[in-house]
């Protein structure tokens, strides 16, 4: 009896190093000290020994049973730890890791950049976003902004025609005739839209393009009022340290026009290629509106004085991030509007 109680007890030891989870501990146990298990037969067949040798053996059966209870259960607290800390580091997440990227990132339009930082610095002076639609009456496009039905100034803008009356607004110019028609002076509106024009696609050409108008409506404006607000947004566009110049032009709406320059910001007004060697580039025409356009929109002249300007969005955009091919900014190719 003592000699088996020994070999149990050796067979346990053995098969408790070797047992790498809780649940095979739990078997182990079950096979010594279950309901059938070793010890527990050896007990129970004690009731057959002799007194003497019933109390050696009891005693030695119940020895070896608290040393195995006693060694499973710490084995047992052992293993179920080292699972624990094994699925601790399976199961980490790092959360500094980046995420997954389901979708690209979208980003602006770089017309869109040059547009909202011009119209951002122009709120700054008070301006107001204003709108108006890109089929439009001949009238409002063209008459209304002093250029009658036989004005030559007409032939200057190829016009797709809807009928005699409608056409695609050749220019945002019609806009302000739309403000002045419904809004209270004084005000300030600027008013980004496309526009159309007959024309062949080229590098410098589309017959889709984006123009930004501007009107300053009040009391005895002045050229250097114009000059004032223009030099604010072109500053912060293209920086402090451009220059710029107002020269004399031509528009049947403005009296006196101006066309604005700016110091070349490829070659920064030494003479280039861009700026065909006279260290200027053109960016938008100007002036103070004509009294005509004023009158023909229901305000009186003598009262009421304004000045406008127009420009290119596609036009300064490409002269900001030096693109040399207008159909870039209109083709919407990604691998290009990538790299804004
Ligand atoms: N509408 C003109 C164009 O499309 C641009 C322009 C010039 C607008 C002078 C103006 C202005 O308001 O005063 O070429």
């Amino acid at each position: 009896m003592l000699e088996k109680l020994e070999q149990i007890r050796l067979a346990a030891q053995q098969a408790l190093l070797k047992a790498e989870s809780p649940q095979e501990l739990e078997a182990l146990q079950l096979s010594l000290l279950g309901r059938s298990g070793q010890l527990t037969e050896i007990l129970r067949t004690m009731g057959k020994l002799q007194k003497d040798e019933r109390a050696k053996v009891g005693q030695a059966a119940n020895k070896v049973k608290r040393e195995l209870e006693a060694a499973i259960a710490e084995r047992t607290t052992q293993l179920s730890e080292l699972q624990k800390a094994q699925r601790l580091a399976q199961e980490r997440l790092d959360i500094t890791e980046p995420g997954k990227v389901l979708r690209p990132r979208g980003r602006l339009h770089p017309m869109t950049k040059t547009y909202r930082e011009i119209r951002d610095a122009l709120i700054g002076m008070g301006f107001i976003t204003f709108d108006g639609p890109e089929v439009e009456l001949d009238e409002n496009n063209f008459t209304l902004v002093n250029m009658p039905p036989d004005h030559s100034a007409r032939d200057m803008q190829d016009t797709f025609y809807i009928n005699d009356r409608v056409v695609l607004r050749t220019h945002t110019t019609p806009c302000e005739v739309r403000a002045l028609k419904t809004l209270k002076p004084p005000f300030r509106v600027v008013v980004p839209g496309r526009c159309f024009r007959v024309d062949e696609v080229d590098a410098s050409h589309s017959p889709i393009f984006m123009q930004m108008e501007g009107l300053v409506v009040d009391r005895n404006i002045t050229m250097a009022d114009l000059k004032g607000t223009l030099d604010t947004f072109v500053h912060a566009v293209f920086g402090e340290d451009v220059k710029t110049r107002l020269r004399p032009s031509y528009f049947p709406f403005t009296e006196p026009s101006g066309e604005m320059d700016i110091s070349c910001t490829i070659c920064k007004g030494k003479g280039c290629r861009v700026c065909k060697g006279t260290g200027w580039l053109e960016i938008l025409g100007c002036g103070v509106t004509n009294p005509h356009e004023i009158e023909n929109c229901g305000l009186d002249p003598h009262e009421w004085s304004a000045f406008a300007f127009g420009l290119g969005v596609d036009r300064v955009t490409s002269l900001k991030y030096g693109i040399t091919d207008i159909r870039l900014e209109y083709e919407n190719d990604a691998r290009f509007l990538r790299q804004f």
